[in-house]
């Protein structure tokens, strides 16, 4: 039985899991490591411990001293639990996106929670990390645990979940598979699985930049890595050691969430977003594998952080990433047009120039050739047709911003969602309609198309 003097020593040690159902019709073993067993509900305890007890050993946090940290949740949670057990302070500066789950946690383990614009560049004042880094600077006694780049993070991770993976499967592990938030997790237990010949695999959403892609927003939370177009220099965190990886597989969204999702009711594992990007990286791996290889999937936390998103249908079928139960659904009434757009940067007259009829999207501007949105990325949307009697009756018109004109980010429907349930959703409001697919803009079309063409069919 396990016995402990103290909840911290509860930290690591936790279970490894064969998955028995979402494994169907492959021959290689894929295992999961099951990282909320933790007691602070994530993988992220092991980081905070580790990070405190170097702190207190080089003598940068002293008793009775304040931790800050920047974190979308998991690490301050892990930081909150150790600072109660051992007389700190928490402060966590967290992104105003994440799921309001986490922001309750953090208050409940006693924490002093400060959020900010979750989606700025990096060089702002009020970035996550900047903020946090502040506030340490400025609080007596205040120590920033930066775990990107404190080398305490993938450190633990070589001494702790390695070593536990390569004990646990009797040193059957051939492949193991981890997404890279700070990397400490991939970096750390890669470092010491890689000496006994373990691939290691790193799972990232499509849209991050760490496997290749263009940086913009995607809806798994605390793994990738986002890049504002402001961005001047984009620096990924020290923790994470590129050279450990061996291969990546590039996971889009709805991939990721249905995958956990199956995890909930197939296997009896209730897990986060990234778990599911884990999950559905093992299972792309093993498919290719024989009887003799043994895959290992890190899950960092639990679905409980994400009832009001991942698990609730209907945010699942407004972001296109679930069909409703029943249709005619959006997809059947809305034609799929590709979607027209236009940088936030451009002028009245580059639009002109550009577009002949019909709504087109404003867009944060990024380097893409990509047919499709990230949805938070359109922000406004402009009527070529109401420019061009603009411009005609004003001819200086044609030198504005495009974002002068471009009203607010228009209403979005799932391409999944049952028609008549996204018109009424809607109802109300004015202008052009955003049709998603597994949480992507495929297509901007006149209001009355949802509209009347629902009618006509339904
Ligand atoms: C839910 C979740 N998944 C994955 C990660 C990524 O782990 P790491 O930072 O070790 O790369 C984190 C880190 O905060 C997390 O909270």
């Amino acid at each position: 039985m396990n016995v402990f003097e103290s909840v911290l020593d509860a930290v690591g040690a936790t279970p490894l899991i064969r998955l028995r159902r979402v494994t169907a019709g492959l021959t290689a073993q894929v295992w999961v490591k099951v990282e909320f067993a933790n007691p602070g509900g994530s993988v992220k305890d092991r980081a905070a411990l580790a990070m405190v007890r170097a702190a207190e050993e080089l003598g940068e946090l002293q008793p009775g001293g304040t931790i800050v940290e920047g974190s979308s949740g998991n690490t301050g949670v892990g930081l909150a639990m150790v600072a109660a057990q051992c007389g700190y302070t928490a402060v966590v500066v967290v992104p105003n996106t994440i799921a309001h789950e986490k922001v309750a946690l953090l208050q409940a383990y006693g924490a002093r929670v400060v959020a900010t614009e979750g989606k700025l560049p990096r060089e702002h004042p009020e970035h996550v990390n900047n903020l946090a880094r502040r506030i340490a600077e400025e609080t007596d006694g205040g120590w920033y645990a930066n775990q990107y780049d404190n080398p305490a993070n993938p450190r633990i991770h070589e001494l702790t979940t390695g070593p536990e993976i390569w004990e646990q499967t009797g040193g059957r592990v051939t492949h193991l598979v981890a997404g890279i938030g700070t990397g400490g997790t991939i970096s750390g237990t890669g470092r010491f699985l890689k000496r006994h010949g373990v691939t290691v695999v790193g799972t990232d959403p499509e849209a991050s930049v760490y496997a290749g892609g263009d940086g913009s927003p995607y809806f798994v939370e605390s793994v990738g890595h986002y890049l504002h177009p402001d961005t001047v220099e984009d620096t990924w965190p020290t923790a994470y050691d590129r050279a450990i990886v061996d291969r990546f597989e590039r996971i889009p969204d709805g991939e990721s969430l249905r995958v956990a999702r199956r995890l909930a009711a197939e296997e009896g594992l209730l897990v986060g977003g990234s778990a599911g990007t884990a999950v559905a990286g093992a299972l792309r791996v093993a498919a290719g594998l024989g009887p003799e290889h043994v895959v290992v999937a890190v899950l960092p936390d639990s679905g409980r952080n994400y009832l009001s998103k991942y698990f609730d249908d209907r945010w699942m079928t407004g972001m296109g990433f679930l069909d409703a139960t029943e249709g005619p659904f959006v997809r059947d009434v809305v034609p799929q047009r590709g979607l027209a757009v236009v940088p936030a940067t451009d002028t009245v007259a580059a639009v002109l120039a550009r577009h002949g009829s019909g709504p087109v999207a404003v867009v944060v501007p990024r380097t893409s050739d990509a047919p499709t949105r990230s949805a938070p990325e359109v922000i406004g949307s402009v009527d070529p047709a109401e420019l061009r009697a603009l411009v005609a009756a004003d001819p200086e018109r044609a030198a504005d911003s495009v974002t002068r004109h471009a009203g607010s980010a228009p209403a979005a429907v799932g391409h999944g969602e049952n028609a008549a349930a996204a018109t009424a959703r809607i109802d109300g409001g004015k202008g052009p309609v955003l049709l998603l697919i597994d949480g992507r803009a495929v297509a901007l079309v006149p209001r009355a198309v949802l509209e009347q063409r629902h009618e006509t069919t339904g």
